[in-house]
């Protein structure tokens, strides 16, 4: 018998390239697809990108997303089946973390445990990076947890740091790691789940 493909929830605060990237890798496949985008900033670029794919897109505002259960119902409402954090800048509640065991997905622009946690977002992990003289840095895609970028680890790739590299080029360089490994992980999840 043939699966029907995973309907995977990508919640994105800003840009959203990797959300794009996402989109489009699973646009024409039969394992899963992008069925919804969900930010809590009215302007970030996630919107236009989902909308430019047609996929629908739900705003929402802390008290939506942390007080009640209205998120939680949206995913259950759409029978997602994975949710994938893909520049999402805040804490995912307890409510959502419990219905969607090891079936929520967080990607950080730095090898953790080094680099992460609370205030390691957007250009401040890759200044801290090289700040601290590290040789490396790179991609971890990990499960999520209560805490920020605490859960287990399904996957690192790395790149090294040049002493030219300023924050903007280390950026650079993850974000290609992250347009080819990002789909790539998630296909293999979905096969063969860990
Ligand atoms: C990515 O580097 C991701 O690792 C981090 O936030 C950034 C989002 O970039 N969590 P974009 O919005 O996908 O371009």
């Amino acid at each position: 018998m043939i699966n029907a493909p995973k309907k995977i929830a990508v919640f994105a605060s800003g840009t959203g390239t990797n959300a794009e990237n996402l989109i489009s890798h699973f646009s024409n496949s039969e394992l899963a697809k992008v069925e919804l985008v969900l930010s809590n900033n009215a302007a970030a670029g996630v919107l236009q990108r989902a909308a430019r794919w047609k996929i629908p897109a739900t705003i929402f505002n802390r008290k939506d997303f942390i007080e009640s259960e209205k998120i939680l119902q949206v995913l259950l409402d759409k029978k997602i089946d994975l949710v994938i954090l893909a520049g999402f800048l805040w804490l995912v509640p307890g409510n959502i973390i419990h219905a969607f065991e090891k079936k929520i997905i967080n990607i950080h622009p730095a090898l953790l445990p080094g680099f992460g946690g609370k205030g390691f977002y957007g250009k401040n992990v890759h200044q801290s990076v090289i700040d601290s003289g590290a040789g490396m840095s790179g991609i971890t895609i990990h499960y999520v947890n209560d805490q920020f970028d605490d859960g287990e680890i399904i996957f690192q790739a790395a790149c090294y740091i040049s002493r030219s590299d300023t924050a903007d080029s280390l950026a650079e360089k993850i974000h290609s790691l992250e347009y080819r490994y990002f789909p790539v992980v998630v296909e293999k999840l979905i096969q063969h789940p860990i």
